[in-house]
Order: structure tokens, then sequence, then C-alpha cells
């Protein structure tokens, strides 16, 4: 499958900032940058086509269908030079992660699922075009919402074999750095994330450069483990062996690290210091979810 044109005009490169673009013409993989990825642990055999940012100075791969839009990851064009030569220059290796899939085993799991996927589907316009999942694993959340059929739907997460492996329809992956911006001013109509915990140093960059890439009325929302209960679930999680915890409490013990260091803020306190100033925020006793809209301007694009 290539990749989405309209999508492609959308996203940004990282090292320049200019909207990207597929080449006709020099396509191939040539055997050192086979050579390259494959030594990071790319599916080289599925390489599908370089995407090139507008002036075709850098270009970076598709696997199957998924775009590696990561900085360290760019070839310079036309040297074909491989910017990190190998592992150790690179900050993320976005093919040595798990490819852990949002596999909902459990009873509970279920209903936490299902209770986030009303939750957007709640708070997002039916008619948005552009819609964007963060740190979505698989996408397996995006996938479930009921949205148009002609609307965008795309996954973004650094996790390469997540996106690669999972079991979606119709949805366009992007492998890339949620901290670092990908999409262009005013491309989205509407982002989300219940993964805001896995950047909690680094939230505050992540909405300013979402409130960049809405467009003008666009939404964000979020849902996140917060509140009181999650509070007590957390500390009772650091003081119990895992073998004791009840099944439920697992997700919590996975990521205690980078909990502990969301929950230190609320979140009414990272908007505020993002510069957003108008939000809802409606609270359960585990989870709070959180929104957000572009005041209604005249968004300027480069051409
Ligand atoms: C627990 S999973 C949640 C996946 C998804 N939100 C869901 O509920 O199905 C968290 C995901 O965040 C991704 N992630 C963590 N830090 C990231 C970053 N800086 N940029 C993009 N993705 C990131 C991980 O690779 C992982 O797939």
């Amino acid at each position: 499958m290539s990749m989405n044109t309209e999508l492609l005009g959308n996203l940004i490169c990282p090292r320049t900032g200019e909207c990207l673009c597929v080449a006709a013409g020099d396509s191939e993989l040539s055997i050192p940058l086979r050579q390259q990825f494959g030594k990071l642990g790319a599916p080289t055999e599925v390489f599908t086509q370089w995407v090139f940012n507008k002036s075709g100075t850098f270009a970076y791969p598709v696997f199957k269908d998924v775009l590696i839009l990561i900085s360290d990851m760019a070839v310079a064009w036309p040297q074909k030079e491989f910017l990190s030569a190998d592992s150790k220059g690179l900050s993320v290796n976005p093919f040595a992660f798990s490819g852990a899939t949002n596999v909902c085993g459990n009873e509970e799991c279920r209903r936490i699922f299902n209770f986030k996927t009303e939750q957007f589907c709640d708070h997002m316009p039916y008619t948005s075009q552009m819609v964007v999942e963060f740190m979505s694993a698989d996408g397996n959340i995006l996938d479930c919402l009921s949205l148009r059929d002609s609307c965008l739907r795309v996954a973004v997460d650094l996790d390469f074999w997540a996106l690669f492996n999972g079991n979606t329809s119709g949805i366009h992956k992007v492998c890339a750095d949620a901290t670092i911006a990908c999409f262009g001013p005013c491309s989205i109509d509407c982002a989300f994330s219940n993964s805001m915990h896995h950047i909690p140093t680094q939230s505050t960059r992540f909405y300013r450069d979402i409130l960049v890439s809405l467009k003008s009325g666009g939404r964000f929302v979020g849902i996140e483990t917060q509140g009181l209960l999650a509070k007590l679930a957390l500390n009772m999680v650091l003081c119990m062996p895992r073998f004791a915890m009840p099944h439920s409490f697992r997700n919590i013990d996975d990521e205690r690290n980078l909990l502990r260091e969301w929950l230190r803020v609320p979140i009414e306190k990272r908007l505020t210091d993002a510069g957003i100033r108008s939000f809802d925020c409606n609270k359960t006793l585990f989870h709070t979810v959180y929104s957000f809209s572009k005041v209604q301007q005249k968004c300027l694009r480069s051409p």
C-alpha cells in the first residue's frame, strides 16, 4: 500500500519542518542502505518506498505500510548517507521495541477498553477528516471509533513492531516520537491519546505542539489514569509483591515509574503550563477525561 498523499502533505520532516511527498523515480533501496536498516532490525524485505521532504534533501523509508519518520533515521539525499551509522549513535531505535499490542485478555481490561472508546467517541466530532492517535501502539482504539468512512485515521507510535503487526484495517501508520512535532500547522481535526503518562516530563511541549497542529476549532481529547483511586492503587502496587497483585493492577505495576512521575503534576497544571486556558476535565474515581479545542482563528499554512 503506498502512502496516502493527503497524509504526507500534512506530516512534516523532523529535520527541516517541510511537508512530505513521494518522489517519482529513485525509489530503489540501495544495498548499503538495506544493510544499515537491516542492522537495526528493520524488515528490509518489505521496504516499499521512500518519502521525501519537499526540497528532496532527506528521505524516510516505508516498511510495508509503516512510515519511519524519525530524525535519526533520515537518509540524506542524494548522497544516500544514512545519518546514524549504528544503533549506538541513535537516540531511539524503533525496531528494538517489543511490539506489545493492546490485547484485551480479561473482562476488566475489555471494560476499560470499552470505557475509553466510548469516551473518545463522545468527545470527538464525528465529521473529523483527520484523526490522529498519539502513542497508539497498534491503533486498536482508533480502529474502533465510529467516524466517517472518509476520515483519515493515523496511528503514531515509536514502537515499529506494534504498528507493523497490528491487526487493524484502514489505519495509516507513522512510526514517530510524539515529543517531536510530526504534523504541520493546522493539519489535524482531532487528536487523542490515553498514554500521555508515557511522556510525563514532556507533556508541556506536546500540548503546545498539538495546539499548533490542530486546525482552527480542532480538538484534543485525552484519558489518563488519574484521581484519588489511581493514586491509592499506585501506592498499594508500590508495596505489593507482583504475585499477590489483582490482575487489574498489573498494568499499573508495569508502568509504575511513569505513572508516579505523571501523577505528581495535575493535568490542569500541565495544560495551563502549555498555555491552554480553556479545557474540560471530567473525573471518575480512576480516570480523567479531558479535552481542549483550538480557538477559531485563521490558520496560516506555508505553501
Ligand atoms: C501502554 S501503550 C498504550 C497504547 C494505546 N494507547 C492503547 O491504549 O492501546 C503505550 C505506547 O506508547 C508508546 N510510546 C511511549 N513513548 C512514546 C513516544 N515518545 N512517542 C511515541 N510513542 C511512544 C509505546 O511505544 C507504547 O506503544
